[in-house]
């Protein structure tokens, strides 16, 4: 059987099945994987229930796995393996994480829409994420084409942006919500650099890319800088460019972050929700 796919919009977004996921993965199976990630960007993964062991060996067959920012920080705890996050509002032992702390303010800011790790020199390639544990209501997931996004973006915008290099920080959104870092802790992170129009490497499609992360554009004041990034956002997270995923346990979501953003919903802090991300790096 092969990989079967059921668009959820106009050429983004698909619902796949017909291939276990938890099996080791053909060569036959991995090229329909990425020929369906090329044309759709983002495929669910109804039912997939994937152990976290199961979940390593599937992304490793897309790339060398990201060690991401959260785990670094998160020290000890967690999964063994550092390339599984948690993204998720509770501790290992099971306490929800603390109103005020920075970890959950870390989790928060999945809330903006973003592309995983733009602030890392690596391009994150695809990211895969399984849900575990889910709250009553809320804590869906939204993601955008930026594909579309660029192709309908006003001429002139387009002549504007042709050229344009941001510049990506860690830590940009989150003291945008009001998280305090030292002037050393910032140091530490050095920002990464992309352009505004990226090219998807296998599909060639442009792309326009203003994820939260950008903090300046080289050859712009500040001010110009975030107001052009704002509007190209807003551009960029139109209705007509989104879908909204409802997460069921078990699902499986994998997006290609070249050509997408995505962000959470808000969902009562109190109740669990629990979901597990491995990210794949471009060579
Ligand atoms: C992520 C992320 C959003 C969500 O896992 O990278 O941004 O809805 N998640 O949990
Ligand atoms: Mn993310």
């Amino acid at each position: 059987m092969g990989i079967k796919l059921k668009p959820i919009t106009n050429g983004f977004g698909a619902y796949a099945s017909g291939i276990n996921l938890s099996d080791k993965l053909s060569k036959k199976a991995t090229d329909e994987i990425e020929a369906g990630m090329d044309r759709y960007a983002v495929l669910v993964w109804r039912e997939s229930d994937i152990s976290d062991d199961a979940l390593v060996n599937l992304a490793e067959r897309f790339g060398k796995l990201e060690i991401s920012f959260l785990s670094k920080v998160r020290g000890k705890s967690g999964p063994d393996n550092k390339s599984l996050v948690p993204i998720s509002n509770v501790e290992d032992n099971g306490q929800i994480l603390k109103r005020d702390g920075r970890r959950l303010g870390s989790q928060i800011a999945n809330q903006f829409w973003h592309s995983d790790s733009s602030f890392m020199r690596s391009v994150a390639k695809y990211s895969f994420l399984s849900a575990r544990i889910l709250p009553n209501e809320g804590g869906d997931t939204e993601f955008a084409d930026l594909r579309a996004a660029y192709e309908t973006l006003p001429n002139d915008l387009k002549i504007l942006i042709d050229g344009l290099v941001a510049e990506h920080h860690v830590f940009h959104s989150r003291m945008a919500l009001g998280l305090i870092y030292t002037p050393e802790e910032i140091a530490a992170s050095p920002p990464a650099y992309w352009p505004l129009v990226r090219i998807h490497p296998s599909t060639k499609r442009k792309v326009v890319f203003p994820p939260v992360h950008i903090r300046s554009i080289n050859g712009m004041s500040d001010p110009e800088a975030r107001l052009l990034v704002t509007e190209l956002l807003e551009h960029s997270t139109q209705k007509c460019f989104c879908f909204t995923h409802k997460w069921e346990k078990g699902d499986l979501v994998i997006w290609d972050n070249r050509v997408t953003l995505h962000r959470g919903k808000r969902y009562n802090l109190n109740e669990p929700r629990i979901l597990r991300r491995i990210t794949t790096m471009q060579p």
